[in-house]
Parts: C-alpha cells; structure tokens; sequence
C-alpha cells in the first residue's frame, strides 16, 4: 500500500491542526440509549490518542445505522446543501440515530481529553465549534447519514466536509467498502490523507489472511447468508487446507451433497455455485456430521421467548452459555418434550437443523485447537447462537479459537455477530489473534473486491 500512516509525518504536522477523522460508531444503542458492544469505539481509542497528545484539534465523524427518509429528497448538482440536509429526516428518527450517547461512552472511556458533541456535521454552527477548540480536544458531529450526500457521495456535500479540517484520518475499516462522502469524496480533497492505527491493524492481518496465509490454514465459516461469502470462498478455498462449514449455510451445503435437510433452509440461488465449490474441492470441505433440530413451531416459541426476553432485560444474556458437549447431551436426553433432539446424518421432513451437533463440535474443535503454529479465521455463528439451547456448538469453537491462540496459532475473527458469540462464550478479545471491526468490509476486502476508503488514501493530488 502506497498511502501513509500516522507516524509517516512529523509529531509537529499535527500540532494545533484541526484532524478530520472518519471512524464507525455504527454501534447498537438500547432503549435507554445504552451503548452494547462498544468495541469498535474502543478500537479508534489509539488514534485518537495518538493525535490528541499531538496537539491536533480532533473532529470526529461516523454514521449510525441506516436512518429512513421521510421523503427522499432530490438533489440538484446547483441547490444549496440546506435543501437537502436536515428536512429530510424525521425528528424521531434523528433522535433514534443520534450518535449524542456514543459522545456520552467516548468521554467515559477517554477521560484525560475533553469530547463533546454537536448536532449536526456540516455547517456554520459546526465551524463556530470548531473554532472554539483547544489543542487535545476532541469534538463528535451528529450521524452524516442524516444527509443524503452522505451515501451518494454527493461532491457539494464532501467539500462541506472536507472545509472543517486541515488533515483527514480513516479509521474505519468497517466502512470502507462504501464509496460515500465521508470516506471517498471528502477524502480525496484533502492534501494529507492517513490511515488510523486500527485501519493499519486490519490491512496487516487481512491482508496475511488474502495473500500470504500461515499454514495449516483453516476457515471456519457459519451464519445463514452464503451470498457474502461467496466472493471471500472463491478467494480463500484454493489456500486453505480445511474449510469448516457450520450455521444455516451448511444445510445448502449437505442438501447440494445429497442428504436429507428436512425443513432446513436451503439457498437455491446459489445452490449451483455450492455444488461447484464441493466438486472442486471435495477434501478440503467438512461439513457437520450430526445436528441438534427442533420443529418450526418450537423454533417460533423459542424466538418469541426471545425477544420478550430482550424487550424486558435489554440483552439475553442467559447462562446455558457454558454448557459443554457433555452437558448438552443430558440436557438433551433430560429435555421435557421432544421438541429437540440430536440427529445425525438425514434430517426428516418437519424438523430443521440449528446448531452443529455433539460429534461435529469434537470433530471441529479438536481440527482447531490442533493446528498448531497455523492460522484459523473464523467467519460466522454454527448455529442460532442467539437461543441459548442453541449455542452449544458455537461456544464451543469460540472455546477452541482460545485453546489454539494460546499454543501459538494465529486466529482471527471476523463479523459482527462473531463478536457477540465470542462474548456469550465467554472468551475474551485478549484470546483472540485479531478480532475485525468489520462484517460486511471483512467479507468485501477477502473477497479481493474494491475498497473504495482505501483506495482513496493512495490517491495523490
Ligand atoms: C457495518 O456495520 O457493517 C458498517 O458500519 C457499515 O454499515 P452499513 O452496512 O450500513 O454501510
Ligand atoms: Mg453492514
């Protein structure tokens, strides 16, 4: 990569300069504007420290979430910004995608530098705030995605952007597989283009992942959608030496192999491409051996069950999580009804797989935490981790992640949702090689696809 990091210009170019820095707070906010996983703030911490003990003035900016226009305003190349800025959202709708309580989190976990908060990104009130700060401090602008020039990478829009700051930062590698304003158009209009020490970290482990992986490598991938993964597949299969399928997706893979799935949730759209990969690369290839299934209706009660829980307590955060194989199979035997059950090989018509069974955990963990000196990437949830009595297989691999880091293999994880399994498996980040901030970015930059955030960085004026 041709572009610069932090430390390629002096501490003095950063002294007293305003530092416009991209990162992404898109972090879940409860009902009570209570933040849940605040990792990815927490990952922008070394930069911000990095610039704000520098002396630079540092503005932060970050989308939240995908907040709905009530109308979609149209813009003319010619209208003022004001036309199509803040008319366009709905006063409930700002208030449910403030970034107000991450300003509140940030200043909770920076404590020596002074953070504050103004509504709104762009604009006259904006720069009368700017003006207003000291040398260390750190100021965070309302969601740009309340502006539509935001994701259409509106040029009016980035120069609005770009006219805060003397020197632009990305340090949000999660958002850069998007070609929007804040990371493309007000990027390139900057003479001093940098990359955070997070993004840096991500390049460093992605990139060994996509070019250059340690072996013996193996892939470990789950969750439902095989649509965006296809693209990291393709790339990753002829390098990998095991490729471990778990989670919804692995239903298209057994059915594509010719078993029974019962009322498993089959990809037809991109069955063909299932059946292709297994013909090509047959050895490589596990897939589960044995299921935990359960019924539609039990499945429906179960979410219910679900999201009252959530609805009462904020977030589900039942104990069943530490069950190991052993204690699942009582739990299983012991179970009141037949509503779950474990089945190995074809699944009959009525039930439906969610979760990895007892011989594909050992099958699995045993893989993982013996691959020595080797690299594992984990991509994905082995089943519906979120019911607990569904969790068991993919606790399981978060716990063999951790045994294989601890006797020196390399692993990384990536996606949102694996994060949360990591959690709910209580494993920390500190047992973890490298945990990606991204979900959709990681599976994008695997893929090899373009990242237009990154690409920007290289770019001279
Ligand atoms: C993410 O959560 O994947 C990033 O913040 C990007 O958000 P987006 O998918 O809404 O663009
Ligand atoms: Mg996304």
């Amino acid at each position: 990569m041709l572009f610069k990091t932090l430390s390629n210009l002096d501490d003095l170019a950063y002294y007293g300069k305003k530092v416009l820095m991209r990162v992404d707070f898109n972090v879940t906010i409860g009902k009570e504007n209570e933040i849940g996983e605040d990792y990815r703030i927490r990952m922008t911490i070394p930069t911000i420290e990095y610039l704000t003990k520098r002396g630079a003035k540092l503005i932060l900016m970050s989308h939240l979430g995908r907040p709905k226009k009530t109308e979609e305003m149209e813009y003319k190349q010619d209208d003022k910004i004001q036309r199509y800025s803040r008319s366009g959202i709905d006063i409930n709708v700002r208030k449910q995608f403030s970034l107000a309580p991450v300003a509140k989190r940030l200043s909770e976990l920076i404590q020596v530098y002074n953070v504050s908060f103004i509504d709104d990104c762009i604009g006259s009130n904006v720069h009368k705030e700017i003006a207003k700060m000291d040398r260390g401090d750190i100021l965070l602008l309302e969601n740009l995605r309340f502006y539509s020039g935001e994701e259409l990478n509106d040029y009016n829009f980035s120069k609005e952007l770009a006219k805060l700051a003397d020197i632009y930062v990305n340090d949000a590698f999660s958002v850069s597989h998007r070609k929007h304003a804040s990371m493309y158009g007000a990027a390139s209009l900057f003479d001093k283009k940098i990359a955070g020490l997070n993004l840096q970290k991500e390049l460093e482990y992605l990139s060994m992942v996509k070019d250059n992986p340690i072996k013996p490598f193996i892939l470990v991938i789950g969750g439902s959608k095989i649509k965006d993964k296809i693209g990291t597949l393709e790339n990753l299969l002829p390098k990998v030496d095991k490729l471990l399928v778990g989670g919804a997706m692995a239903y298209t893979f057994l059915n594509a192999n010719g078993v029974r799935t019962g009322d498993s949730p089959i990809d037809y759209d991109h069955f063909q491409w299932v059946k292709k990969a297994l013909l090509t690369y047959r050895d490589k290839i596990f897939l589960p051996i044995d299921h935990i299934v359960t019924s539609q209706s039990f499945l429906k009660l179960k979410k219910e069950e679900l999201s009252i829980n959530e609805k009462k307590e904020g977030n589900d955060n039942s104990k069943v999580h530490s069950l190991s194989a052993a204690t699942t199979s009582l739990s299983l035997a012991s179970s009141p009804s037949s509503s779950i059950s474990l089945n190995k090989g074809n699944i009959q018509d009525g039930l439906l797989g969610v979760d990895i069974g007892i011989e594909t955990v050992q099958q699995y963990s045993s893989m993982i935490s013996q691959n020595r000196h080797g690299m594992i990437v984990w991509i994905g949830p082995m089943g519906m981790f979120e019911i607990g009595l569904f969790r068991n297989g993919t606790n399981n691999i978060a716990k063999s992640m951790a045994l294989a880091f601890w006797r020196g293999s390399k692993t990384i994880i990536g996606g949102g949702d694996t994060l949360d399994a990591l959690k709910k498996a209580e494993v920390s980040e500190l047992e973890v090689t490298h945990v990606s901030t991204g979900g959709g970015a990681t599976l994008k930059f695997l893929a090899g696809d373009e990242m237009p955030g990154i690409e920007v960085l290289n770019k001279i004026n």
